[in-house]
């Protein structure tokens, strides 16, 4: 079963940001953050993999280790998840704060599940397995052409990042049908669009859940 963060439970707001690689997602969970924190919420601004010191040392050994087999990758994905949703995710959400983790499971769907041929299914199997169902309230897509994203990133590439075009085309595709297949988690954003208009139009549609998730919290909802 799978459960939402504007479901009764925990009383905080789970978001989270996806696309490909050079998108824009670390930015705009800052903005979302500041923003978030001027209204007086505590904002815990996390990422995957690495959210923990655990994740760090995984986030390394599968981004930079030498060879890793597609299994072994979905696994660690997997693990850096389930240490990351236990101790930093439902902690802080059970205190009423806002969540904002740069990925999350619909990486490993997308990645994993299409962009290495693993399957969709069962690699979103796993995934809610490992975090024991949690979905986001709220997910924010980021598209754009993986070419394009190539072209934004500075530094030597990672592991995945040197997976080839075709897999990077498929990993969006699969982005762009989850989004599709479920509107309602989900806000697919242009990412070529200024700085500040995408921010606008992700605090639009966080506004709205921030409120739910308010009177939530005050209706002492268990
Ligand atoms: P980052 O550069 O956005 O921090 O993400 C690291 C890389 O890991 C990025 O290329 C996407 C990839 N990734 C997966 O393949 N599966 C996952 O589940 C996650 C969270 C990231």
């Amino acid at each position: 079963m799978t459960e939402s963060s504007s479901t009764p439970g925990p009383h905080g707001l789970f978001v989270s940001f996806e696309g490909g690689d050079g998108a824009g997602k670390s930015t705009q969970a800052r903005l979302l953050g500041d923003w978030l924190r001027s209204l007086g919420r505590e904002v815990v601004l996390t990422r995957e993999p690495g959210g923990t010191e655990l994740g760090v040392e995984l986030r390394s050994a599968v981004l930079h280790g030498d060879h890793v087999d597609a299994r072994t990758e979905a696994l660690i994905y997997a693990t850096d998840r389930a240490h990351h949703v236990a101790t930093v995710v439902r902690p802080a959400l059970a205190r009423g704060a806002v969540v904002v983790t740069d990925r999350y499971l619909d990486s490993s769907v997308a990645y994993q599940g299409s962009g290495r041929d693993l399957g969709a299914d069962e690699v979103e199997r796993l995934s809610l397995w490992a975090v024991d169902g949690l979905l986001p309230a709220l997910t924010v897509l980021l598209d754009l052409d993986p070419v394009a994203g190539r072209a934004r990133l500075t530094g030597e590439p990672d592991r995945l990042e040197r997976a080839g075009d075709e897999f990077h085309r498929r990993t969006r595709e699969a982005f762009l049908g989850r989004a599709a297949a479920e509107p309602g988690r989900w806000l697919v954003l242009d990412a070529t669009r200024p700085v500040e208009e995408l921010s606008l139009a992700i605090r639009e549609r966080v506004e709205a859940l921030v409120g739910t998730a308010r009177s939530t919290a005050a209706g002492g909802a268990a």
